[in-house]
């Protein structure tokens, strides 16, 4: 370690994975640890947030030993400890934070308040520290979709949002209606490798013209309706057909939407961020539109586009290089949105 060196433990506990990982300099993660809790969530086919809760409490210390020792440092070497605060699962969050700052506080280190979609977004900074601004990101995740213009570090404007569920959690409803399990979003991308994705045409909301707003609703409840009928009539339907019609309409309107934000804001980079970034089917659909157009494209390894800590490491970075802390009142904010992050930070 050098005297310059920043080296950043990231946290992240907003829903139902404890992860922590130590990142130097921004650019060279040293360590990764993701303890999953998906064992303890299956049988009851979705996240259960109490059992969220004592999973963190169970597995937040181990985790960050690990990372720590994987890394071959102690708390000692650290700059800060960057913790999600906020949006999530109120006592996943509160497990997080508590914790970030028991250990801040032991170590005598800063404490810097990380948003969980902004540390989505940051994920491409990971194996592109110096990628250049305005970047336009589409930030899918299981709770969020967002269309965000990122004029500079930290400045996260919202061109576009869903007005009613976000994209993986159609993925999530449609693949539990298909009997596909939990976590539904990988499972589905799975069956839907064997289907045709022109079998079934499900409704691709547009909106008003011009918005850059997206709707999941009608397309959710046209596969489960169409699936209904089909069980009511005893008709034999292919699920991996549905699964693959379903995914070709949701990347449909991320892609018509995203285009149409690339258009307007003439902005030359996209990036992805959150977990429906791992889906293959969005990624290449993306690759080609951009590509057909001369535009840049960017999207973390599969692994950085589901909840990690790296993201919340690399994302601490930039603020702790902005000079953005938070004090011993840092509180989870289960609502907080993109816009709020300024709030509990104080720039020292
Ligand atoms: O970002 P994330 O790990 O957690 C949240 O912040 O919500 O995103 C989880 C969401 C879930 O809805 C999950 O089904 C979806 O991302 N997801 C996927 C894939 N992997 C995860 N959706 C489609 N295809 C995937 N391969
Ligand atoms: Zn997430």
């Amino acid at each position: 370690m050098r005297t310059n060196d920043v080296l950043i433990l990231g946290i992240e506990t907003s829903c139902d994975e404890t992860a922590a990982a130590v990142l130097l300099n921004g650019r060279r993660l040293l360590s990764q640890v993701i303890s999953s809790q998906t064992k303890a969530h299956a049988v009851f086919g979705g996240v259960v947030p109490e059992i969220a809760s004592r999973e963190h409490c169970l597995h937040l210390g181990p985790t960050v030993q690990t990372a720590l020792s994987e890394a071959g440092v102690g708390f000692a070497d650290l700059s800060a400890i960057a913790v999600t605060y906020g949006p999530g699962l109120v006592g996943s969050l509160l497990v997080g934070v508590a914790g970030a700052k028991a250990m801040a506080f032991a170590a005598g280190k800063p404490l810097i308040a990380v948003n969980h979609l902004e540390a989505h977004v940051y994920a491409n900074f990971l194996e592109q520290p110096d990628l250049e601004f305005p970047l336009l990101a589409l930030l899918v995740s299981g709770g969020h979709t967002h269309l965000v213009l990122l004029r500079r570090h930290l400045d996260c404007l919202v061109l576009g949002r869903t007005r009613d569920d976000a994209a993986g959690e159609a993925f999530d409803k449609v693949a539990r209606a298909l009997g596909l399990g939990y976590p539904g979003g990988p499972a589905l991308e799975r069956a839907a490798r064997e289907g045709d994705p022109a079998a079934f045409f499900f409704p691709r909301a547009a909106l008003e013209n011009g918005s850059l707003d997206f709707s999941f609703s009608g397309l959710k409840s046209a596969v489960l309706n169409m699936l209904n009928r089909a069980r009511q009539r005893g008709d034999e339907i292919r699920l991996a057909d549905v699964a693959a019609s379903f995914q070709q309409a949701v990347v449909d309107i991320l892609a018509w939407k995203t285009i149409a934000a690339l258009e307007t804001t003439g902005v030359p980079t996209l990036v992805l961020g959150g977990g429906v970034a791992a889906n293959q089917a969005l990624r290449e659909r993306m690759q080609a539109e951009t590509q057909a157009r001369g535009l840049r494209f960017l999207c973390p390894a599969p692994v950085y586009c589901t909840d990690n800590g790296a993201m919340v490491a690399v994302c601490g970075y930039f603020r702790y290089k902005e000079g953005y802390f938070a004090d011993w009142r840092l509180n989870a904010v289960p609502g907080l949105s993109l816009h709020d992050f300024y709030k509990e930070s104080e720039k020292m």
